[in-house]
């Protein structure tokens, strides 16, 4: 499973791609909001200098033609954006129109199997499961994510890959691996709980102990 970054901060993501562990990056506006920048573009051309991986960014637009304009713009931003688009028969529609020019896709805010379903069919290279979102009002969101996994693979689905998204701890991230998500895109407070063990530290803790004893016998 690759691992994407789900941030529009610059400092995570440079933080992040050092580690070596970041393959892509997932903005929405929520996060370009968060981060206090009101230009989108200046903020995506920013990632695409630091990361040689799919960054996706997501349109706006709710009506068809306008959808599809949306997303053309987007990704002349840079080779390596992937245009995030909403689940909605106007985003199915601009899917489909866009994956026949060559422009590729993020199906976002998913939240069931059929859905997964008609984004693949509509020619998605992305659709991303929002597995937090679900959790949090008492459904299992890593079930999703699971059944799509296996929905893809009844029928040999190689055009479309399954992002595990809205990812809140390391637990999440793990389970994603198992039930065989091809990314999962976490931020970058999960990123660094991965890294992290309590006995991880003790052991350095220990070891520099004995060898300074060691040294002072
Ligand atoms: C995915 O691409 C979204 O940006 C993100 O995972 C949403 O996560 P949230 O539910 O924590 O906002």
């Amino acid at each position: 499973m690759r691992i994407f970054l789900d941030t529009a901060s610059i400092d995570e993501i440079r933080q992040a791609v050092k580690l070596g562990v970041i393959s892509g990056v997932t903005t929405n506006p929520s996060l370009v909001a968060k981060e206090k920048r009101a230009d989108m573009k200046a903020v995506i051309q920013e990632i695409a200098s630091i990361i040689d991986g799919p960054i996706s960014a997501e349109v706006l637009s709710l009506e068809t033609d306008a959808l599809i304009e949306e997303a053309r713009e987007v990704s002349s931003w840079s080779p390596n954006v992937v245009v995030k688009v909403p689940v909605s028969v106007s985003g199915l529609e601009a899917i489909s129109v866009l994956s026949r020019e060559g422009i590729r896709t993020n199906l976002t805010l998913c939240f069931s199997l059929n859905q997964a379903l008609l984004g693949t069919i509509a020619g998605a290279t992305y659709v991303s499961p929002f597995v937090g979102r679900l959790d949090d009002i008492g459904h299992d969101g890593m079930q999703l994510v699971a059944e799509i996994v296996e929905l893809f693979e009844n029928y040999n689905i190689t055009t479309t890959q399954v992002i595990a998204a809205s990812i809140r701890h390391p637990l999440h991230v793990i389970t994603a691996a198992k039930v065989g998500a091809h990314i999962a895109t976490i931020p970058y407070n999960v990123l660094t709980l991965m890294i992290k063990h309590p006995l991880t530290d003790i052991g350095i803790s220990h070891f520099a102990e004995d060898w300074q004893r060691i040294q002072k016998s």
